[in-house]
């Protein structure tokens, strides 16, 4: 059987994060991994989102073209897919000739067929930019509930949809001007039209996940609305007719048609050019789409209208959206440095490791937390110390005894329970994987594997051996089937590692099926003894750092009731506060101190200096004469974590002062500008934020220490 798989095009503009993998892109390359074990004919597709206001935006801060920073994040984000093992077919682009071709088809036949229409709008236009401005790029106060930061296409505070021109006191985000109401006119896709009929077609999809389909019927049952398609940009796909040449089509309706662009490029070129047709239009091959929860409406909803009103092409069979991937309850955020980057996690722990934990924490039916700890222990006492050395001791004894395991059908009921159990859980990791369960897959596993362990342990084929070698020989082909279950099970999850343990199996070096009939099918088998098949992970070797570095603000300066030299200042994160003991009395005035970004250490076990409270310290560098405080570049927000070389804080608890100083922090002042280095890992690195870095506020001499 044929399927199709479409996973979310990621924008052009910025680096993945592990938020982004969890989201959508390893749920759905584990899935097709499956559904090619199972026997059939994927078609895998994704691609790069190019177009945008983000890349226009970044482009223009960093003096590049936009088509510059969508050709660097396209190759990044190859990259970053292929480190993962997470194989597309296509890893197509939306400035493809191919897609602003099907595109223009696609808004041709809606609009020959009356789902978009013409219309007036009137927009924000910012004089001080020279253009026409996205909604959200305008803020101001919110009319509902008074808000002062609301941006233009929602309230952050109150949640209500906002219209630009609804807010009070309205500016430019981006340069601070104050825009005009200008009127400007649209193509609009008449949604209303088909209200009905997307009612209809999502009160029958009985089987998918509850949190699309509800959020789908109750975004369609509150009313659907004409939707401008079109923005007076420079940077899209232009609009397909005469007179437009400052418009273009926004980017949520042109991104959509990737898919399908996608799988004609894909076949573009081979011996069947048409055969995209075969995925597209055979009514009887199914399409899922994978995604992160904040694209539900534009696949259960525009899409799908936008496929009704062109007609002949398939609407989508399954969409799968996961809810958010939290790094200690944030949102992952590159910029702001919280969470790790797919190539930050890659320098800490192999591919297959992170997709294993990534895996058991996919979050199907809520958000979840990453973290660096449950990682390491998920990984060392489940997939190594469970699986690794079930396979490692099965192999290595069966090695040691025997050239040749041959299969010895005089089971006992151990033995045969052991292949039923085996069987079952065969077949219910079958089950949740063809409904595209990822988790439930990987458990049916787990159980798999704690049973077999068990099994191998009452079994001693250690004492069998010296009184029984028939039966200890059946043993170990019962144990090796199970293994080479196991092996077959993990493909989709650790495919590398999965095809490593076939060939410790002494099994062929092809990917494995998911057809029953392979169940305990292999006549005998020639393990090869080696090493064992992996390394455990230790936390602070992966991660040296144990410093909780935080751009923190002073609130509030006041003197110590006992200590002439010290400060207690009050200091906030943005979503936390806490208050710090600090020296930095004969330094500075409380005036100087007030308002100012600092760096904190803010996991510096609790100490009571002088009878008050301190919970953390405040970094300075310091020649035994001249002391001034550290600093972030503007526009670095409070709560930013701060990075050492590279490495963001493991998460490993407090940390004592000694520990502290065994980083040697210091400054290193070169034209005007001094930066922190440390030393980590035993290499020096610098202290970075946001993309920059940390500083001493002012010039100090150099190699000052920085404590
Ligand atoms: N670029 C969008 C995002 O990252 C997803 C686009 S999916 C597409 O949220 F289908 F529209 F391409
Ligand atoms: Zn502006």
């Amino acid at each position: 059987m044929k399927i199709l798989v479409n996973c979310a095009l990621p924008y052009a503009s910025g680096p993945l994060h592990l938020g982004h993998i969890a989201g959508a892109y390893l749920g759905a390359d584990i899935f097709v991994r499956f559904q090619r074990m199972a026997g059939n004919e994927v078609l895998f597709v994704s691609g790069s989102d190019e177009y945008g206001t983000p890349i226009t935006i970044r482009a223009d801060k960093e003096g590049k073209s936009p088509k510059e920073i969508a050709d660097f994040y396209h190759n990044d984000h190859l990259n970053t897919f292929r480190s993962l093992d997470i194989n597309f077919d296509i890893f197509s682009r939306t400035t493809e000739e191919i897609h602003s071709e099907t595109v223009s088809e696609f808004f041709l036949e809606l609009l020959r067929k009356g789902y978009l229409v013409e219309r007036s709008m009137i927009a924000p236009y910012c004089p001080g930019c020279g253009r026409f401005m996205p909604d959200r790029y305008i803020t101001g106060t919110c009319p509902n509930c008074g808000y002062k930061d609301a941006r233009g296409d929602q309230c952050d505070e109150c949640g209500k949809t906002l219209d630009a021109k609804d807010l009070i006191n309205p500016i430019c985000s981006i340069c601070g001007d104050v825009p005009e109401f200008r009127e400007t006119n649209h193509f609009f896709l008449r949604l209303d039209l088909l209200q009905d009929r997307l009612l209809q077609w999502i009160d029958a999809k009985r089987d998918w996940r509850s949190n699309v389909v509800n959020f789908t019927r109750n975004f369609i049952s509150s009313g659907l609305r004409e939707r401008p398609i079109t923005r007076d940009i420079e940077w899209g796909v232009r609009i397909p007719l005469e007179g437009y040449d400052h418009k273009r089509i926004y980017v949520w309706f042109e991104a959509l048609i990737g898919y399908l662009s996608a799988a004609k490029l894909y076949f573009r070129g081979t011996p069947n050019p048409d055969e995209w047709k075969a995925y597209w239009q055979d009514g009887e091959v199914p399409s899922y789409y994978f995604m992160g929860k904040d694209n539900i409406e534009f696949h259960t909803i525009i899409w799908p209208a936008m496929l009704m009103g062109k007609e002949g092409l398939n609407l989508p069979s399954r969409v799968i959206a996961n809810e958010y991937l939290r790094f200690r309850g944030e949102k992952f955020s590159k910029s702001r440095g919280i969470g790790f980057s797919v190539d930050d996690i890659l320098k800490l722990a192999q591919k297959d490791y992170v997709r294993y934990y990534m895996a058991s924490n996919l979050p199907e039916g809520g958000d979840t937390n990453f973290s660096m700890e449950e990682l390491v222990d998920r990984v060392n006492t489940e997939y190594i110390d469970k699986f690794g050395n079930f396979i490692n001791r099965i192999v290595s004894f069966s090695a040691a005894h025997f050239q040749e395991i041959s299969v010895n059908s005089d089971y006992d009921e151990d033995d045969r329970s052991m292949m039923d159990f085996a069987k079952e859980k065969f077949l219910a990791w079958k089950s949740a994987l063809s409904d595209a369960q990822i988790k439930k897959g990987l458990q049916e596993w787990l159980d798999l594997v704690k049973y077999a362990n068990s099994y191998f342990n009452r079994s001693k084929p250690w004492a069998l051996i010296k009184s029984d070698g028939e039966g200890c020989m059946r043993k170990l082909y019962v144990s090796l089937g199970v293994a080479k279950i196991l092996a077959d099970m993990i493909y989709p999850y650790t495919p590398s590692s999965s095809m490593m343990i076939r060939r410790m199996l002494g099994l062929p070096g092809i990917e494995p099926s998911a057809r029953e009939e392979n169940i305990f099918s292999v006549q005998s088998f020639r393990p090869v003894k080696g090493e064992p098949p992996f390394r455990k992970l230790d936390v602070t070797a992966a991660n040296p750092n144990s410093m909780d570095l935080v751009v923190g603000k002073v609130l509030e300066v006041s003197d110590h009731p006992n200590a002439d030299t010290l400060y207690l200042i009050r200091v906030s994160f943005g979503d936390s506060e806490t208050g710090i003991v600090s020296g930095l009395r004969d330094h500075y005035d409380k005036e100087q101190l007030s308002g100012r970004k600092i760096i904190v250490v803010r996991n510096l076990k609790k100490a009571r200096i002088r009878g008050q409270d301190s919970n953390g310290m405040l970094l300075a560098a310091d020649n035994g004469r001249v002391v001034k405080v550290l600093t972030v570049p503007e526009g670095v927000p409070e709560g930013s974590r701060v990075t050492i070389g590279g490495y963001p804080y493991n998460g490993k608890g407090t940390i004592s002062i000694d520990e502290v100083h065994a980083y040697s922090m210091a400054a290193e002042c070169s034209s005007g500008a001094c930066r922190v280095e440390a030393s980590i890992d035993g290499k020096k690195g610098y202290l970075e934020v946001m993309g920059d870095y940390v500083y001493v506020s002012e010039k100090v001499e150099n190699g000052s220490e920085v404590r």
